[in-house]
Order: structure tokens, then C-alpha cells, then sequence
């Protein structure tokens, strides 16, 4: 086999072929795109990971070379040599890059036969995903998915470029460790050394790449992959990767403008495309009040209004209740939306019920001025003026309320005005609207395990004015944490960290943690904390989200090679898969269930 190429060598890639060529001899290596037979003649679309180039067969020129052609079918992988020349008059096809010439072909070698693929390689015909997840080697030789992953290979050598020209050290940290907490549940890993042990495989390396800033390494970053055991979205993988970063003695300005200047060297280098800097940034209480979720898409307006106030004595009980009880009244004003029908707001009313929501009370602003509504009949001529006047309603509008907590209210409200953004056409993709998310709460109270859990992690450092609080009112102190959101999507999220040990306890024993389990659980941190920490902070972007952004990509699995399914499988190994009675028993596992395959898709 090992002579097959012979002393043929590859001297272009296909969809390197131009005019400046003509008359140059080339010996081209691909696959087969299409054979088209027009009587005697033969041509070939040789595709390789650049595009397509042309190949003629003339069974006068050549006529071995022709008969060859005729047995090669779609994904034949072949080698073909020959000259390039101009296509003839009126077959230049000017929307391929290679469409002024072909190769005559003088020889055609096949250096490897296929089977007919399962589907259709090519970007217009419907294939179910389970059966591209399967067969994903395949897939992967359409031209998206192909574009997809070479972007991702420019954006991470631009991430490179920057942070090391910034004096950031690239610096692997291990995969076998132990919980990092990052809010999701662990995978892990069973040790046969150490029997009953198990490894964690990270949800980040939080923890070590703040030892790298004790160690003195100054600036970090990896591009890494971790690990997080969670319910799967259009967003999110199982595994997924990270561009993490470190960062002694700043504070959280350095930290975002470092890393703004990083996001528009990736929007420069792989879209064309300058942003602004520095980006806007707006503290997450005024982030809920005006957008009712902390990753606002702000390429459109239609904000949460609130009119608790207006609605407190009103005859409308629902509202009324709320109001007194301390919950929240808000509602948002959809421009133009007065034709939907009864239909399209049961789908809406369905809509919000998702997030808790116990309805969806409506207005539609007539051309006269007055309100088609269930509830309007509850209101007095002032209030109904009021709640107009603060939705700057005009005819042909549709407002839209929501009453309850606070909690249920913002999401359900703030969802609305998402997955009405994308319905009306309001999210443009080429539109990139950037806006950092600050301040966030440090704590929120867990009402199942009924305590406070770390809304960022356990490391982020309170603001300096709010330390009192930790001690008088804990679920007011707010972080010195940021989230960089682009277009509705959180690309990343960090903040600076604790440095001081005492603090560091202290925030343990707030989370519920005694002293006992933090030391059996992060000792090394605590330990580390004493031996000289400098201030330090970081934050870690999802490469997959941006890569979504950047390609246009509807699902995060388009701009990964080898992904999950939203079950957490692989389609084409089958993992995770059943292992023998012998490995469980050097790893001392006796399983409770058997493995069923009912679990997998
Ligand atoms: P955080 O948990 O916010 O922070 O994660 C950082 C970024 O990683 C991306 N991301 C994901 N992408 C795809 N699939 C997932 N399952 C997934 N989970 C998270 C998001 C997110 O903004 N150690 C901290 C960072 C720090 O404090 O420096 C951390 O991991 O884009
Ligand atoms: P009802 O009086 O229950 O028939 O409700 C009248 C209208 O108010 C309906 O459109 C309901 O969807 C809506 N509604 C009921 N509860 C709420 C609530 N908590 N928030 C907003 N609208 C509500």
C-alpha cells in the first residue's frame, strides 16, 4: 500500500486553482463531490477542505485515465494529474472561486473506493442529526461544519497571539482532580490505586490557576476543556471549552479592559469587524429592572416596565395582591402587536407559564386610541392613563403584564421579551451587541437546601463597601464579579478573588460550610492563602458560545467536532458505553442497576 501515491506529490489544494495557473502542470489529491458524465467527455468536482476544483477527462487525450473516471464514484478517494486550463466559452461559472479553469487530466489514479455515503454531503439536503452525529467523519466534510471548525482554529490562535503578547503564560493544569465548585454536579472518575476514591474531572480549573497567581506565575491562561454534569441546552455541552484566565495585582477594570481588547482582536481577525471599546456595562439590579434576566439581548428596546406602583389600589385584584404582598407588577410593550390573535396569546400565556408565571394579562391599543383588554374594565380612567403614558403605548400596540414575586415576574417577563425579539425579526445576527453584566449578588438563598449558595463560586471577593454586610445581611453584599454577554448570550464570566484566608473562611461558614468540611475540601486553598496571595482575579470565556456567535451557528454542536447529543452521548463511539465485570472489580464497583439502554438517544 505504501507505494500508492508513488512519486506523485500533491503540488495544490483544489480550491486553490486561478487563472495565474493556466498552463501549469498540477497533480491534485481529494474526494469525489459529483462525477458528471456529458457523452464523452467526464468531469470531476474534486472537493478537499478548500473547496472544489475541476477536473475534465477527454477519452481522446487520455483514454486510461478516462476509463478510470468512469468507475469512480461520489467519495472515491482519488490523485489526478494534468494541466490547468481555461474552461471554454460560456462554461466559467464566476460563484466558484475556481470557476475560470479545469485540469485536463492526463492520469487519474484511485487511491481508495467508497461506499456509498448515508446521506447526502452537501449543505442543502434535510438530514435527521442523530443520523450526521453518527456517521460525524462524514458530516464533517461538509463545507459549514468544515468553515466552522477552521474558524475555530484562527480564533484560538488569535486568543494565543493576544494573551501572549500581553505576558500571559499558557499553563496546562490536571484533568484528574478533585470538585471544583462551579454549581453543576461532578463527573467522575473511580480510582483502582486508591479503591473507593474518585477523581473529578473539572468543572474549571478555578482553583489551580489561582495557586498559579500564589506561585507567582503573574498572568495565566489556558484554552481548556471542562467538564460540567447538567441538564443540556441549545448552549451547552457536556464538555465543553474554555479560554481561562488569571491575573495578579488588578483589579476589575484591568480585568475588563484586558479582556475587551482580546474579544475585538477575535472580532477583528476573524470577522472584519472593529468594536467599540471599552463596552458599555450596566450593574446587574438595573440589568433585572430594565431587562428582567441578567444576559439581556440589547439589540432590541421593548424593556420591562414596572407599574407596581400604579396598579397598588387597583380593582384588579390579581395586580392589587401582588402589590401589597411585595411582589412586582411589570409588563412590556410589543410595538405593533395588536393584530396577534386569541391563538398567539394562549402560546404566549403557555410561554411565561414555563418560568411560573400564573398568567398573562393583555392590552391591545386600538386605533382609536382605546383598550380591547380582559382587564381593562378593572382599572379607572387615571390609572389606565398612567400605565399608557409609562409604556409609551400608542394604536396597534400589545402590552403585555406579568404579577407575582419578583423572581417569577423578571424571568417570565424577561424571557417574553427574548423569544419575542427573535419572533418579530428584532435579532439581527450580524448585529453584535456587547454589554458587561457587574455587581452581581455574592449569595442566594437555596430554598431546598435552605442556605446560601455562591451565585459566581466561593472565591469571589465581596465589594469593599459591602464587607459589613456579611456579617448584618449577607443576601445584600454584591460581588466584585462581571459576565460579558453578547446578543443574549452569556460568552463569559469571572471576578477578582478572595485573597484573604480569614475571608475566605469567613465566606465558607456563610455558604453552610464548617470549618472541618472546607478544610477537607479546599485545605490547599486555605493553606495557599497564607503563604503570600496576591490580590488577584480572573475570568473564563465559553469558546464554543462565541464561536456560535461568530459562525452564525444555531446549535453549539456545529462548531464542535466531536459532540454530545442533548443526552450527553456520542452518536458514533456510543459512549458512554457498558464496561466488563473485570474492570468494575479491580475498581471495587459492584453496580446497583444494570445499564439500560433506554437512557440513551
Ligand atoms: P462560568 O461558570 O461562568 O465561570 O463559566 C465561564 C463561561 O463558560 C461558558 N460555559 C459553557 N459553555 C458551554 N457549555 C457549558 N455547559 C458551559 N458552562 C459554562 C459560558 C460561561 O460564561 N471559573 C469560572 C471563571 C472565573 O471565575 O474565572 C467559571 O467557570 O460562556
Ligand atoms: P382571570 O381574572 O384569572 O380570568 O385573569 C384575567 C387575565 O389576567 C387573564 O388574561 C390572565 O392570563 C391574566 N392573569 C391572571 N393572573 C395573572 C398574573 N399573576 N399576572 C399577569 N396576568 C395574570
Amino acid at each position: 500500500m505504501s507505494d500508492i501515491l508513488g512519486d506523485w506529490k500533491r503540488t495544490h489544494y483544489c480550491g486553490d486553482l486561478r487563472a495565474e495557473q493556466i498552463g501549469d502542470e498540477v497533480c491534485l489529491m481529494g474526494w469525489v463531490h459529483r462525477r458528471r458524465d456529458h457523452g464523452g467527455l467526464i468531469f470531476i468536482d474534486l472537493r478537499d477542505r478548500t473547496g472544489i476544483g475541476q477536473l475534465a477527462l477527454d477519452p481522446d487525450r487520455d483514454p486510461e485515465a478516462h476509463a478510470k473516471a468512469e468507475a469512480v464514484r461520489n467519495e472515491f478517494v482519488i490523485a489526478a494529474r494534468g494541466k490547468v486550463s481555461p474552461r471554454p466559452e460560456g462554461t466559467v461559472n464566476p460563484s466558484m472561486k475556481t470557476g475560470e479553469v479545469e485540469v485536463e487530466i492526463s492520469e487519474l489514479r484511485i487511491l481508495n473506493p467508497a461506499k456509498t455515503p448515508p446521506f447526502m454531503l452537501d449543505e442543502f439536503t434535510e438530514v435527521a442529526e442523530n443520523l450526521r452525529l453518527k456517521y460525524r467523519y462524514l458530516d464533517l466534510r461538509r463545507e459549514t461544519v468544515q468553515q466552522n471548525l477552521i474558524m475555530r482554529h484562527q480564533v484560538a490562535q488569535t486568543v494565543r497571539n493576544y494573551l501572549t503578547d500581553n505576558g500571559f503564560l499558557e499553563i496546562e493544569t490536571p484533568v484528574l482532580t478533585k470538585s471544583t465548585p462551579e454549581g453543576a454536579r461532578d463527573y467522575l472518575v473511580p480510582s483502582r490505586v486508591n479503591p473507593g476514591n474518585f477523581y473529578a474531572l473539572p468543572q474549571s480549573p478555578q482553583l489551580f490557576k489561582q495557586l498559579l497567581m500564589v506561585s507567582g506565575f503573574d498572568r495565566y491562561f489556558q484554552i481548556v476543556k471542562c467538564f460540567r454534569d447538567e441538564d443540556l441546552r441549545a448552549d451547552r455541552q457536556p464538555e465543553f471549552t474554555q479560554i481561562d484566565c488569571e491575573l495578579s495585582f488588578v483589579d476589575r477594570d484591568d480585568v475588563m479592559s484586558i479582556m475587551e481588547g482580546m474579544v475585538a482582536r477575535i472580532f477583528k481577525d476573524a470577522l472584519d469587524i472593529e468594536l467599540t471599546l471599552p463596552m458599555p456595562s450596566l450593574a446587574f439590579s438595573e440589568v433585572m429592572e430594565r431587562f428582567g434576566v441578567d444576559n439581556p439581548d440589547l439589540r432590541f428596546d421593548m424593556e420591562l416596565v414596572n407599574i407596581t406602583d400604579i396598579v397598588k389600589g387597583c380593582g384588579f385584584k390579581v395586580f392589587a395582591d401582588v402589590a401589597a404582598k411585595d411582589g412586582l407588577v411589570k409588563a412590556i410593550n410589543a410595538k405593533g402587536c395588536a393584530t396577534f390573535s386569541r391563538k398567539d396569546l394562549d402560546d404566549l400565556t403557555d410561554f411565561v407559564g414555563i418560568y411560573g408565571a400564573k398568567g398573562l394579562a393583555w392590552v391591545k391599543i386600538q386605533e382609536d386610541g382605546s383598550w380591547q383588554s380582559p382587564i381593562a374594565k378593572f382599572f379607572s380612567a387615571d390609572e389606565l392613563d398612567a400605565i399608557g403614558k409609562a409604556l409609551a403605548a400608542e394604536p396597534g400596540d400589545l402590552l403585555m403584564f406579568v404579577a407575582d414575586t419578583a423572581a417569577v415576574t423578571n424571568e417570565a417577563l424577561g424571557r417574553l421579551r427574548g423569544h419575542l425579539g427573535h419572533k418579530l425579526g428584532l435579532t439581527d445576527p450580524k448585529e453584535y451587541k456587547f454589554v458587561w453584566v457587574t455587581d452581581f449578588p455574592l449569595l442566594e438563598w437555596d430554598g431546598e437546601e435552605r442556605r446560601h449558595v455562591a451565585v459566581h463560586h466561593p472565591f469571589t471577593a465581596p465589594l469593599d463597601e459591602d464587607v459589613p454586610l456579611l456579617e448584618s445581611d449577607p443576601g445584600k453584599a454584591r460581588a466584585k464579579a462581571y459576565d460579558l454577554v453578547l446578543n443574549g448570550s452569556e460568552i463569559g464570566g469571572g471576578s477578582i478573588r478572595i485573597h484573604d484566608q480569614e475571608v475566605q473562611s469567613k465566606m465558607f461558614n456563610l455558604l453552610g460550610v464548617d470549618d472541618e468540611e472546607a478544610r477537607e475540601k479546599f485545605g490547599f486553598l486555605l493553606d495557599a492563602l497564607e503563604f503570600g496571595a496576591p490580590p488577584h482575579g480572573g475570568i473564563a470565556f465559553g469558546l464554543d458560545r462565541i464561536m456560535m456567535i461568530l459562525t452564525g451557528a444555531e446549535s453549539i454542536r456545529d462548531v464542535i467536532a466531536f459532540p454530545k447529543t442533548q443526552k450527553a452521548t456520542d452518536m458514533m463511539s456510543e459512549a458512554p458505553g457498558s464496561v466488563d465485570e473485570k474492570q468494575l472489580r479491580e475498581l471495587g464497583i459492584r453496580l446497583a442497576r444494570k445499564p439500560g439502554a433506554e437512557t440513551k438517544s
